[in-house]
């Protein structure tokens, strides 16, 4: 994180003895990233956060079968189509994945139990609903539109509204930041960013559960234990640093709008280890007179592209089957672009004084090919990668994919 918070009580100085109104010492515990070299912070615990009493492994909840993109498809998948119910933990519907990120969907509408994540940060981000985040540095009360950063380690646990949630998840193997570009050489967001710290929501001030044998589910390279801990984890009285779980809402990301068409780097929200995360939000349309003003055909030689479509109206792919809740993949290997017919459909909107667009969509650019995992098969719309070539030949290239490869 880019700044500086406290919350509740810490001490004057660090590592000192700090004391409870019974005389008795607060348990220090640092949180640090990269050992001891980067962004960190202090919690006091009224127990020690390191006493557990049990661990038993999870073993079936951790595996994802996955399989390669093969025979090579841009494809769409309706989350629309996915069962609805579980927690935000256990109840993840796994999508997408690589040996860098793995790409979740949950329709929550239960209490998660508590979960650490130790391979690495996630970004949750909330399309529908609302939820609230409990942590050991405090809650955060998650909206729609809010991604929510989770670092490394966090302990956490949702608890979604009444109407329950819709989720995607990314769960990246090292850390979740804003880009580097958006920052000086400090931390702090620079002027030309599209979001800065006032758009950041951190915790509110601590929880202090009680409770003794709780049990936190703890995600390793290994897969899923659940760990026992003698006292509720919640039990910090303050905690300061630079790392702590945030939510930024994409109604506050401020788009970037050029004469021309911009590339979607410019929508770049954050970036993790071998992938980017970015919000494509409502804007005003490209404003020169000549624009063409939705996406160029492009071939992203070195990612596959995953947009989720989360709002509005969603131009370039008008004719596709996409429709709000549909995730779709554009590999690399196949050029894509505006679905037929929707570069006039916008012209003639411009003309006709349609100025803006109300679409939103998460996109992540993965820089290594992403695998499949069986529910993005079965919400899988098999008439997707030929909906470019129109109605007739369409059907043509669904005969084709019956075949399998080799045809
Ligand atoms: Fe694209």
């Amino acid at each position: 994180m880019p700044y500086y918070r406290v919350a509740g009580e810490v001490p004057a100085k660090r590592h000192v003895r700090f004391r409870g109104p019974d005389g008795s010492l607060y348990a220090e515990e640092l949180m640090g990233e990269e050992g001891f070299v980067s962004d960190s912070s202090l919690l006091y615990h009224q127990h020690p956060p390191t006493a557990i009493v049990k661990s038993e492994g999870l073993a079936s909840a951790a595996e994802v079968r996955l399989t390669a993109n093969h025979p090579l498809l841009p494809r769409h998948f309706r989350t629309q189509d996915l069962a609805v119910g579980g927690d935000m933990v256990l109840g993840r519907q796994a999508l997408l994945a690589n040996d860098d990120v793995r790409i979740s969907f949950a329709a929550a509408d239960a209490a998660s139990e508590l979960y650490r994540n130790s391979s690495g940060d996630e970004a949750v981000y909330l399309r529908s609903g609302a939820a609230e985040f409990e942590s050991v540095y405090g809650s955060i009360a998650a909206g729609a539109g809010d991604y929510v950063i989770v670092p490394r380690g966090t302990i956490h646990r949702w608890r979604p509204g009444a109407d329950g949630v819709h989720a995607l998840i990314v769960e990246a193997r090292g850390h979740i930041r804003p880009p580097r570009r958006y920052l000086s050489q400090y931390g702090q967001f620079l002027e030309h960013a599209p979001y800065c710290e006032r758009d950041l929501r951190g915790p509110a001030g601590p929880l202090l559960a009680d409770g003794e044998d709780v049990p936190v589910i703890v995600r390793t390279a290994a897969g899923l234990t659940r760990l026992t801990y003698a006292y509720h984890p919640f039990d910090v009285v303050g905690w300061d640093g630079y790392l702590y779980p945030y939510a930024f809402n994409i109604a506050d990301f401020e788009p970037i709008v050029k004469r021309m068409h911009a590339p979607p780097p410019v929508h770049q929200t954050f970036e993790g280890p071998n992938f980017v995360i970015c919000s494509f939000c409502p804007r005003p349309l490209d404003f020169d007179p000549e624009a063409v003003p939705i996406p160029y055909n492009h071939h992203n030689v070195d990612s596959d592209e995953m947009m989720y479509y989360v709002a509005g109206d969603y131009s370039a792919r008008k004719g596709s089957g996409v429709g709000l809740g549909s995730i779709t993949l554009h590999p690399s290997g196949f050029t894509h672009g505006p679905q037929p017919g929707a570069v006039e459909a916008v012209i003639r909107g411009l003309a006709e004084g349609k100025t803006t667009t109300d679409e939103t969509a998460v996109m992540i650019d993965t820089f290594r090919p992403l695998l499949l995992a069986e529910p993005a098969r079965a919400a899988e719309d098999p008439e997707y990668a030929w909906t470019w070539a129109g109605a007739a030949r369409g059907q043509r290239g669904s005969e084709q994919a019956d075949r399998g490869p080799g045809f």
